[in-house]
């Protein structure tokens, strides 16, 4: 019986393995040495064609050939999403001469099966464990379709909202960026997918916000400000990375050897592989560097691209370089053996196929659900609460909820591509309906119809709606085509019609609460002057309207801060909080002052912003010394106090200052937070670590530089954080 029952036990653990996570990290010891000697030998029996084809990325759909891959012409793939499709792929492989496996690729940006809110949206929780669940639950989704390689974390910091990749990233700032980077680097690969680390670099600052323009970024900036989510990533072990596609300083990244070799490989110590962005090795001739792709092929190797994505560059010109003598063979050679390398390191050898009967089973678990919500919940940010219109007292009996957006179904931002079944979340009428009082009713009209937002349906329907309630709710926002990749906007305000409904809601003098699902922040100024209550969030993905629900209920106190400063007009971008001071500062608002004749500086809502139905007050800031030395820590404490009648959660953000300096310090710059639930009326005593290496800046030769001297220390809860203390660092 015992034998039967263990006999039993046996089995089950067997049939576990496809269930169970296969997290991926860099090896280490003996076992990377011997990986080395694996990738060396493997390299000896390589073909010159075949040495190309593990730089060869090429991607599902027309023109797709899977022969490439029995000939040992295509390493790595990309957008496969259907678990037979990635077996018949993987099978072609073993029909190979030397069964190399393929690294598989996809663009899993915030979730799988299950959706989580955007990337954007995740950061506004500041929330780094839950950041890395939500990557782990993506990794593992994906992983069990088969992927085993995403093009995520992108870390491009961004100050420019017109660029329609904010969704994407973590925001404004490299402190928080960097948290989150990390953050997501270990729950992807945790999750058992090898990440990209992207876009190498200054993406994010592309010039007037287009997408692929060109980026100007000095080189303390680029060292101080956009390279650190980066660092953050490699060390957190991220596998591979991505150049961007612009130029940086007239130089397209994606020929960039200074960067990709001198920085990555040389300083940083890299092992990975660098892949290209789509298509851009021959974007290369557009940027008027290379007559040819032959040319564009050649830069990118020897500059270190090592895997050409959807450009069939590699493919068609490397070989004939290498044999011409224009691209040494050493170089090839060392591609190929990065490239090698991460699959190595990432057990692709070892791994069987994608168990295509198992994985639907690990689709929409429901703790991905409960990851989802709790993601999507604490993301949320609620940015005003005018005469406490929020959470919904009980006196409302009857609320209009209005805008397409509140149900699910016109969500455009994330398909099923794997058609393993999308759960598709609860829509807020639906949502709110559950959650409030059995006696208030809930209407919906969706006003507008599901194209974006640009067009009406039926808005007569529902002004009357909005008129005949104690309270409207308004769900409107930007989708499809207004967000994302090549989504550049120069308006910053609802798209289509949904401006002149919202004023018409308005207009019928109800208190308006307007829930907000966007791919950036948006010029919100008309609407924080008109309407009771806004409610922010970036698309919440699939638990994203039940949470909105939670929150205007009352059911849950928000507790998200925005990651991105919202600008009060196009004309202030770029408006970020970490900017330098200048020698005529805005006090009066007045004439040869640095000012703007029409508007104030300060963005509508700061970086770090965000409120609560509890209050929280900060008193008692405090430091263990007043002296260290430039190698030390201090200890700096603020006591945060919950002055509100309910529990909640408090982000304790800590910005430094350093006022007098070689050169110009940032007004306030991030250097540590902390998310605590705080119950209502205790104080807790909150302790950051200070490392004085953290708070030096870099010159412009890119030298990180520690500077002696005294450093103003703000503790609160966003950066306009009022309570001060100091320190002052000196030489050991
Ligand atoms: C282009 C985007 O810039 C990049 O981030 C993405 O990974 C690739 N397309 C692949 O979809």
């Amino acid at each position: 019986m015992i034998l039967r029952l263990a006999a039993a036990l046996v089995l089950c653990i067997l049939a576990l393995p496809s269930l169970a996570q296969v997290p991926v990290a860099w090896k280490t010891g003996r076992e990377a040495v011997v990986i080395e000697q694996r990738v060396e030998a493997l390299l000896k029996r390589m073909t010159l064609d075949e040495k190309v084809g593990q730089l060869h990325l090429s991607g599902r759909g027309e023109g797709f050939n899977a022969a490439r891959i029995r000939e040992g012409r295509m390493g790595a793939v990309m957008n496969f999403v259907v678990p037979q499709e990635i077996a018949d792929a993987q099978r072609a492989v073993r029909e190979s001469r030397l069964k190399i496996p393929l690294i598989i690729g996809l663009d899993a940006v915030h979730g799988f099966s299950t959706y989580f809110p955007l990337p954007l949206g995740q950061a506004s929780s500041w929330n780094p464990e839950l950041i890395e669940e939500a990557a782990y639950w993506t990794g593992r989704e994906a992983g069990a379709a088969g992927i085993n390689w995403t093009f995520a974390p992108m870390v491009d910091i961004s100050r420019d909202p017109r660029w329609g990749r904010v969704l994407e990233g973590a925001g404004e700032d490299p402190y928080l960026g960097s948290v989150v980077a990390a953050a997501r680097t270990h729950g992807y690969q945790r999750g058992g997918v090898a990440t990209t680390v992207k876009h190498l670099v200054g993406y994010g600052a592309s010039e007037a916000g287009r997408d692929y323009n060109s980026t100007w970024i000095p080189t303390s900036q680029l060292f101080d400000v956009y390279l650190p989510p980066f660092k953050a990533a490699f060390d957190a072990g991220s596998m591979t990375a991505m150049a961007a596609f612009n130029a940086l300083n007239g130089m397209p990244t994606t020929a960039h050897r200074e960067l990709l070799t001198g920085l990555l490989r040389d300083k940083w110590k890299f092992k990975g592989f660098v892949v290209s962005d789509f298509g851009s090795i021959t974007e290369l001739r557009l940027h008027g560097i290379a007559r040819d792709d032959a040319e564009a092929g050649r830069k990118a190797l020897l500059a270190g691209i090592d895997m050409d994505m959807m450009g069939d560059v590699y493919d068609k010109h490397l070989a004939a370089e290498v044999k011409a003598g224009r691209v040494p063979l050493k170089a090839l050679d060392e591609a190929v053996r990065r490239v090698l390398r991460v699959k190595f390191h990432l057990g692709l050898f070892e791994r069987p196929d994608v168990d295509v009967a198992a994985a639907p089973k690990l689709m929409q678990t429901e703790e991905a659900r409960q990851v989802a919500r709790r993601a999507a919940g604490e993301g949320i940010i609620l940015l005003k609460n005018a005469n406490n219109t929020l959470p919904i007292a009980p006196s409302v009996k009857s609320v209009a909820v209005i805008g397409a957006m509140a149900v699910p179904e016109a969500e455009r931002v994330w398909t099923d591509p794997a058609g393993l079944g999308r759960r598709v979340g609860q829509s807020l009428p639906d949502a709110l309906k559950e959650r409030l009082p059995a006696d208030a009713s809930v209407i919906y009209e969706p006003a507008f119809t599901r194209n974006c937002g640009t067009e009406f349906a039926d808005k007569a329907a529902a002004i009357r709606a909005a008129a005949a309630s104690d309270l409207v709710v308004a769900m409107l926002g930007e989708d499809c085509e207004f967000i994302g990749e090549a989504a550049s906007r120069t308006n910053l305000g609802l798209p289509g019609v949904q401006q002149e409904l919202l004023e018409a809601l308005v207009a019928t003098g109800k208190p308006i609460v307007l829930v907000l699902a966007t791919g950036r922040p948006l010029v919100l100024t008309w609407a924080d002057q008109h309407v009771a209550a806004i409610v922010q969030t970036f698309h919440g993905g699939t638990e994203g309207r039940a949470v909105i629900a939670e929150v205007l209920s009352g059911q849950a106190n928000p507790a998200g801060r925005t990651p991105m400063s919202f600008p009060r007009s196009v004309g202030q971008i770029p408006v970020y909080y970490d900017h330098l001071p200048t020698g005529r500062p805005q006090k009066e608002h007045k004439r040869y002052e640095s000012i703007y004749m029409d508007e104030r500086n300060e963005p509508l809502y700061p970086f770090g912003f965000g409120l609560s139905y509890s209050r929280f007050t900060y008193a008692n800031p405090r430091v263990d010394r007043a002296n260290i030395s430039l190698n030390g820590t201090a200890k700096v404490s603020v006591d945060v106090t919950n002055a509100g009648r309910r529990d909640g959660q408090e982000v304790v953000q800590l910005y430094i200052r350093q006022p007098v300096a070689s050169r110009s310090r940032p007004v306030r710059e991030l250097k540590g937070f902390k998310k605590l639930m705080i119950k209502a009326g205790e104080t807790i005593a909150v302790t950051f670590d200070l490392p004085a290496n953290q708070l030096g800046m870099h010159d412009d030769a890119g030298r990180y530089v520690v500077e002696p001297g005294d450093v103003e220390i703000y503790l609160g809860g966003s950066s306009l954080a009022e309570t001060v203390t100091q320190i002052t660092l000196t030489r050991p």
